[in-house]
């Protein structure tokens, strides 16, 4: 008895333990930053599996969550990073503060890509939704312009005007190697 009721009790306070230590027991502005990225991470789990066709593509949802990552993007982002607030729990490297333009050149990025992804919504996927998909696929209007296809790929951004020209996962892929790059960069793991 004695021993289940302790068993009870050190299964009780490790799930009290791991809540705790959801954020690195993160508090003040390095929390406020984490539930920033948590923010950021639910959109995209529900915008790559849109993207990916395994859930219906739906404009309205990709535009409700483009416009929720600009949100926590650009000046939003880089004021949760004051100088000084690295260290633990924080997961932010040093390099944040010694490289801090291209740090929030990163986050600015984020904030064009979210908004060209909002533009870029109606457009749909490159290879539209199973079904319809094979006579888009050979469609002139689709691959014809060439300019659609190469701007994701040129070193230099695309602008807005080009982003909302292309297909939304286009433009999605884009906005999610923002993430990683400046994870790669600036975020230890
Ligand atoms: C400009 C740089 C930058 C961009 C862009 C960025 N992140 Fe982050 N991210 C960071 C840094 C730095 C941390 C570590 C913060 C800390 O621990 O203080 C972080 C942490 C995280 C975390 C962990 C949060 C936690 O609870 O510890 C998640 C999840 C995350 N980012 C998701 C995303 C997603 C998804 C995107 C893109 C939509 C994104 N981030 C874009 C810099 C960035």
């Amino acid at each position: 008895m004695t021993i289940l009721k302790l068993t009870a009790g050190a299964a009780l306070a490790s799930i009290i333990a791991v809540t705790a230590l959801a954020h690195g027991g993160a508090t003040g502005i390095v929390k406020e930053r984490m539930d920033g990225m948590s923010a950021l991470k639910n959109s995209m789990k529900t915008l790559t599996p849109m993207m990916q066709g395994k859930t219906p593509y739906d404009a309205d949802v990709v535009r409700r969550e483009a416009e929720q990552i600009g949100r926590h993007a650009g000046d939003s982002m880089t004021r949760l990073f004051p100088d000084g607030s690295g260290g633990k729990p924080s997961e932010a490297k040093p390099e944040i503060w010694s490289d801090w333009d291209e740090f929030s050149e990163l986050a600015e990025q984020l904030h064009t890509y979210s908004q060209g992804l909002e533009l870029a919504a109606e457009n749909g996927l490159m290879v539209a939704g199973a079904g319809q998909g094979a006579s888009m696929m050979g469609s002139e209007s689709m691959m014809g312009g060439g300019s659609m296809m190469g701007a994701g790929m040129m070193d230099g951004s695309p602008d807005q005007a080009q982003m909302s020209d292309m297909p939304a996962d286009a433009v999605f892929m884009m906005l999610s190697q923002t993430c990683s790059s400046c994870h790669t960069r600036f975020r230890s793991e």
